[in-house]
């Protein structure tokens, strides 16, 4: 009786293969389920009618929405040529420096510290410690440096480049400002045409004129 049943189940099954389209999937369930319209990935359909793949090489000579090139190399002559020539775009104003102190905080504070003296948590710890805002060469910074080097990076100094936007950064270099001057109301202005306090004298001196 077993062998009978088994011989009987297995005739049924092999009767849904027996099709004679070898093609056939034989009887389905829900055939919708299995048979999706399918389009090919990537490719779109031009105004002429045209299917073309739409992951093309953009025209020579264009720039992607929301890009910006940034033309100053990575090294000591683009430092000082971004030193020299780049102006932050952002006007100064106690939202832009609120914002700035927000991003300081989330991005900055752990190396270098609340007030930018350098002795942030992680800071400390590093072979050599950033140096304070508001010391030597620091203090006299033109704002194209500071910009550069949070864009690349310095030294221990990671690049922020892909972690902030370029108003971002130039939030934060209004910032970092704020505490290279930490006597405070001055404006960064101040620093270029005051007579230069003596521990940032040399700096000063190098990029005097540089920034208004
Ligand atoms: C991993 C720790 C670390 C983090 C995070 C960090 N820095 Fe620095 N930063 C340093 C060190 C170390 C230096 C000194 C680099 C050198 O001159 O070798 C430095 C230098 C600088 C300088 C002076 C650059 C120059 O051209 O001399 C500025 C300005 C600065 N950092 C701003 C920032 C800002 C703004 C942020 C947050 C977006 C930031 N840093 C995040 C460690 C850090």
């Amino acid at each position: 009786m077993k062998k009978l049943i088994t011989g009987i189940s297995v005739l049924v099954l092999m009767g849904a293969c027996g099709k004679k389209d070898a093609n056939s999937p034989g009887v389905e369930y829900m055939p919708d389920m299995y048979r999706s319209p399918s389009f090919e990935t990537n490719m779109m359909t031009t105004l002429d009618g045209d299917t073309m793949s739409a992951n093309m090489m953009p025209p020579a000579g264009t720039i992607a929405r929301g890009y910006l090139p940034y033309p100053f190399a990575n090294d000591t002559g683009g430092y000082s040529a971004a030193g020299r020539l780049l102006k932050n775009p952002i006007l100064k104003s106690p939202e832009v420096l609120a914002e700035g102190e927000v991003l300081y905080g989330k991005f900055c504070v752990h190396c270098h510290g609340t007030a930018g003296g350098g002795d942030g948590k992680v800071g400390q710890k590093l072979p050599g410690a950033p140096p304070s805002y508001s010391s030597g060469a620091i203090k006299g910074l033109p704002e194209g440096k500071i910009f550069h080097s949070i864009t690349y990076g310095k030294g221990l100094m990671g690049s922020h480049r892909s972690l902030l936007s370029i108003e971002e950064r130039w939030k934060l270099v209004h910032y970092v400002q704020k505490l290279q001057n930490p006597e405070g109301a001055a404006p960064a202005a101040k620093d270029s045409t005051a007579a230069p306090a003596a521990e940032g004298a040399k700096a000063t001196e190098e990029h005097k004129g540089e920034h208004k």
